[in-house]
């Protein structure tokens, strides 16, 4: 480790002397100034209800880190500061804060759940401190500034790969929406599944994030006599709606999007979402080399682990920063958002991924059908 720091400092300094510049810094304090690590900050829910989405993300950074580090951006390698937000939004808040007013990291990698990334945003573009959402699809994040970024597709995108996807290949003309009321992601989903799904929407009840009892929501949907149901949700509750669905006699399909991803979703599903399908970043079915060499690796490192989304997706935002940093050659914020922002053509394990003006990623999206106990691809859809 010291051997390894010893090396970092001496390129530093030599890349210093040759600019003809001082070394900007200050020392051991402050992840981007001295020639120490440079420290990038890490937030997700690594507990609480949907702790799948931070942890998978978190293991998804920390393999990308290590592979960054045997060739580091600077000379000096990546520091991961990981807090627990506990997928509360004041808590994304908080720990935000501490990252860049306390650690004072160069950038900040996170969330999951849009909710919270709209919570977090706006103390990083207070503070200049570029923040890369790799996995939040509402579109309103990256308007928080010009310092907050997603190299993920967003949701009108993905909300009509599925409107498409239940007229065209499921043929629907009637479908119902079951939506959450207390997420951000839910609604907007929502909102762009109507505006593309070219039949009729029949009913579009709502629940909360934490109820257990979908039997009355699911009564009027079966009476408006749908002939697929749309449920922008998180794996949390999809399991229990699809079971309760299923009790109450419902035949009719479900699908869903990106939220539906984790490997717990059997566990409240059981056979009841068999058959249906649901929008997501990438395929693990994927002959891609790139994407199967991420997959060895990642099981390797992870007992066996099959990566979902959320891991592929914190993979690629970690190695989008780093390679900014060698781009911007400096760790200061306006540099180093205008690096990110000049993202073209990065070959991720999710996609190539250029970055458009409003900070966003155009990608395709895939469709993914339940099927016993995995998801097994059945499309791509170009944007
Ligand atoms: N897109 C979801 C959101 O914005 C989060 C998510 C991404 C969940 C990928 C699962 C997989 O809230």
């Amino acid at each position: 480790m010291i051997r390894k720091l010893t090396a970092g400092v001496a390129v530093v300094a030599a890349a210093s002397v040759l600019a003809g510049c001082p070394p900007s810094g200050g020392g051991a304090s402050g992840g981007g100034s001295g020639s120490g690590p440079i420290l990038v900050g890490y937030y997700g829910d690594l507990t609480g209800p949907t702790a799948t989405f931070g942890t998978s993300t978190r293991e998804g950074v920390d393999l990308a880190v290590e592979e960054i580090n045997q060739d580091p951006p600077l000379g000096r390698p990546l520091e991961i500061r990981a807090e627990d937000d506990q997928g509360k939004s004041e808590q994304a808040v908080s720990v935000v804060t501490k990252l860049v007013d306390q650690d004072q990291v160069v950038a900040v990698l996170g969330e999951v759940a849009s909710s919270n990334s709209l919570a977090a945003a706006p103390v990083c573009q207070r503070a200049n401190v570029p923040m890369i959402t790799p996995a939040s699809t509402n579109p309103q994040v990256t308007q928080v500034g010009d310092y907050i970024f997603r190299i993920c597709f967003i949701d009108p995108f993905q909300g009509s790969v599925m409107a498409k996807f239940a007229a065209n290949s499921l043929n629907a003309k009637r479908a119902a929406i079951l939506w959450d009321a207390k997420s951000d992601y839910s609604k907007g989903l929502r909102d762009f599944f109507k505006q593309t799904f070219p039949g009729q929407i029949v009913a579009e009840p709502s629940y909360s994030a934490g109820d257990t009892d979908f039997n009355a929501q699911l009564n009027a949907i079966k009476q408006a006599n749908p002939d697929v149901i749309f449920v922008p949700g998180y794996y949390t509750e999809v399991g229990t709606i699809a079971r309760q669905a299923r009790d109450q006699g419902i035949k009719a399909p479900l699908i869903g999007g990106d939220g539906w991803d984790s490997p717990k979703l059997f566990e409240s599903a059981g056979k009841a979402l068999d058959g249906s399908y649901f929008s997501n970043h990438y395929s693990a079915e994927s002959t891609d080399p790139r994407v199967q060499d991420f997959i060895s690796a990642y099981k390797k490192k992870y007992n066996g682990k099959v990566p979902d989304a959320m891991a592929a997706l914190g993979y690629d935002a970690a190695k989008i920063l780093a390679d900014s940093l060698k781009r911007a050659g400096a760790t200061d914020g306006p540099k180093l958002r205008d690096a990110i922002a000049q993202t073209k053509d990065f070959a991720g394990v999710t996609g190539n991924i250029s970055l458009d003006a409003d900070r966003n990623a155009t990608k395709p999206a895939v469709v993914l059908q339940i099927s016993g106990d995995r998801f097994k691809y059945v499309e791509t859809v170009e944007p």
